[in-house]
């Protein structure tokens, strides 16, 4: 599947020890343990009567509007993504991490799914830029630091409503009023205490080659880590299911390698060809 000119490249990328590589991941990665894409129609959700899309539920609007309805719709995919098991696609990245180490590799997800860490990429390697869902922030904010997401939750269907005793457990321990999952909604800016905005862009400057893999490209810092690497002349190699805006610009521009397909299948290919080099 991976044709003669990007295994050449894979090669010498590995080959060289001081090379470096960025690997952005998006839903995409995850779909293959079960966890639905956002903008798939398995995203939407379902209150009263209206259909919302992820963009309209997840936002700070909504959750000023309705908190209930929003950790709901978060605690629903908590449980979705703890009961789901990392996949082929997270295994190669892990072993990718291991393969080139500290000095060499960065990942950057959106997904707040714990998948990447639980197939053992680590945190000191990984920019989690759309937070996590294994922590809460205070809402008011009292205190900015997160909080470890309170324990005593039981698991949630989409219709499964949250108990007054849950409720409780999704109050500030400190100051008594709402938390927050510790996730960046629509609505909201990026940044470097707790989206390490900086820090992705300058890894992606730094880098020689960004591998982007499952995303839609929907979102702004993601859309700036590719324009960062035309512009500063890193490779790019896009892995997705389907055509997005990334494969087409992509192809505009007239370089870089597109590799379509599961990222469950793609990914142990690109691995294992790096690891004839190693
Ligand atoms: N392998 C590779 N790519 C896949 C696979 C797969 N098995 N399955 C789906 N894809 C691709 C889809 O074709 C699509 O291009 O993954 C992409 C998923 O896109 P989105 O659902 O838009 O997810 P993502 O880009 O991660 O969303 C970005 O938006 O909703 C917010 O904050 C949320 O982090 C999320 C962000």
């Amino acid at each position: 599947m991976i044709n003669s000119e990007i295994k050449a490249y894979l090669h010498d990328f590995a080959a060289s020890d001081q090379k470096k590589v960025v690997v952005l991941t998006g839903a995409g990665i995850s779909a293959e343990s079960g966890i639905p894409t956002f903008r798939g129609s398995e995203g939407y959700w379902q209150a009263g009567s209206i259909n919302y899309k992820p963009q309209e539920i997840g936002t700070l609007k909504m959750f000023k509007q309705s908190p209930k309805e929003v950790w709901k719709w978060f605690l629903f995919r908590k449980t979705v993504c703890d009961n789901a098991q990392p996949n082929a696609g997270h295994v190669a990245v892990a072993e990718m991490e291991k393969m080139l180490g500290s000095a060499r590799f960065t990942l950057a997800t959106q997904n707040v799914d714990g998948l990447h860490l639980r197939a053992g990429n680590t945190l000191r390697n990984t920019l989690l830029i759309h937070g996590d869902l294994t922590h809460v922030r205070c809402s008011r904010p009292c205190r900015k630091e997160p909080m470890p997401f309170p324990k005593g939750f039981a698991p949630k269907t989409r219709e499964t409503d949250i108990s007054d005793e849950e409720w409780e457990l999704l109050k500030c321990p400190h100051c008594g009023a709402l938390t927050r999952p510790h996730v960046l909604w629509f609505d909201e800016y990026y940044n470097e205490e707790y989206y390490k905005y900086n820090t992705a862009l300058t890894r992606t400057v730094n880098a020689d080659l960004l591998i982007i893999v499952g995303t839609s490209g929907a979102t702004n810092l993601p859309m700036s880590m590719y324009n960062t690497a035309l512009d500063e002349d890193v490779q790019i190699m896009l892995v997705n299911l389907d055509e997005n805006l990334f494969t087409r610009s992509l192809k505009l521009q007239g370089g870089g390698f597109i590799l379509m397909g599961k990222s469950g299948e793609i990914l142990p290919e690109v691995v294992s060809i790096m690891r004839e080099s190693i």
